[in-house]
């Protein structure tokens, strides 16, 4: 089944004081999302992120369009129920405890009495916060705000999922442990949707990605097929610091870190190359056909979309 449907979600925002003008941030968007997929919605400043979020939690009021959850309309209030949603910069108030929010969430959203306390015993373990549920949250760092506010959106256990910039203002570590709980909501089988501008998060968790500019949907598909194999690219890496003449000779593209060479050759080079080391007696660590990174596809994507939108002024 599908997890959500977006059907033709338009924004139209009126702009100005005396003389409203209209400024579009989303144009019809038409998109699916499957049952269990974690997808990235990805987009520079200003693309409409936030603006479909708002638009898929009933926040904002679209122009045109709707859309669909878990096969019902995205109106319907058993639907409205299974799922959660993290806001980009969730503000709390400062002064009650990670403990007291949570359980005024789980009053807000309807998680009954009696099993409230063991639910948010049972989050809190899962958002690391268990040992300073007591503390107040003015007390808290970013990284810990951001998985306060995880916890409000997963605690009613939510099918579907929407955080909006989960990852913004985080440290590595923060990043990696709101990445980790997001694989560990896939593992639940729930369906993730998240925005974000940090590419490489993107690349690491995603199933697909979606990329808007401009409010328009300028990319669409899985990580694989989007960082599409460089035809006739191979990478190989050896332990040492030595280029054998025989490899120079190729002209290849080369780079010597600590203890490793990388080269990058043509495939038909590659058993050529492979026998050099064997002759020289290099480790070989490994030989991978070369990728484009999603950065390069988002770029590329934003760059086309930047000439063309310029060709049609
Ligand atoms: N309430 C509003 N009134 C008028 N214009 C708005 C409003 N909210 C957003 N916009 C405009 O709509 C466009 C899309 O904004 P949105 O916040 O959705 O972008 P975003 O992709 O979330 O960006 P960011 O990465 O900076 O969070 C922007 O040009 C923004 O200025
Ligand atoms: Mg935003």
């Amino acid at each position: 089944m599908l997890a959500i449907e977006i059907l033709g979600l338009e924004k139209t925002y009126k702009v100005g004081f005396w003389r409203k003008r209209p400024k579009p941030a989303l144009r019809p968007l038409h998109l699916q999302v499957e049952e269990g997929e974690i997808f990235g919605f990805l987009g520079p400043n200003g693309a409409g992120k936030t603006t479909t979020l708002k638009l898929l939690m009933g926040l904002v009021f679209p122009s045109a369009g709707s859309a669909r959850f878990l096969g019902k309309a995205w109106t319907d209030p058993t639907v409205k129920a299974q799922t959660g949603f993290l806001p980009e910069q969730p503000y709390f108030y400062d002064y009650l405890t990670a403990h007291e929010l949570l359980e005024y969430y789980g009053q807000l959203s309807g998680v009954p009495a009696k099993q409230r306390k063991q639910r948010i015993e049972q989050i809190l373990q899962q958002v690391g916060l268990h040992d300073v549920q007591g503390v107040q949250l003015r007390k808290f760092s970013k990284g810990m705000l951001q998985r306060v506010g995880i916890g409000q959106a997963i605690l009613h256990d939510p099918k579907l999922v929407f955080f909006d910039e989960p990852m913004s203002g985080l440290d590595p570590i923060g990043r990696r442990e709101v990445r980790d709980l997001m694989d560990q909501l896939k593992q639940e089988g729930k369906t993730v949707f998240f925005s974000t501008h940090i590419l490489s998060d993107a690349e690491a968790l995603c199933d697909r990605v979606a990329i808007i500019h401009k409010g328009e949907l300028r990319g669409l598909g899985a990580i694989e097929d989007l960082t599409s194999t460089v035809r006739g690219k191979v990478e190989v890496i050896w332990q040492g610091t030595q280029m054998p003449p025989s490899i120079k000779a190729l002209g290849a593209e080369c780079h010597v870190a600590a203890d490793t060479v990388r080269v990058i050759i043509d495939e038909n080079q590659q058993d050529a190359v492979i026998d050099a080391l064997r002759r020289e007696r290099l480790r070989l660590i490994s030989l991978t056909p070369v990728r484009t990174s999603l950065e390069t596809y988002f770029v590329e994507k934003l760059r086309h979309a930047e000439t063309t939108a310029a060709t049609t002024v």
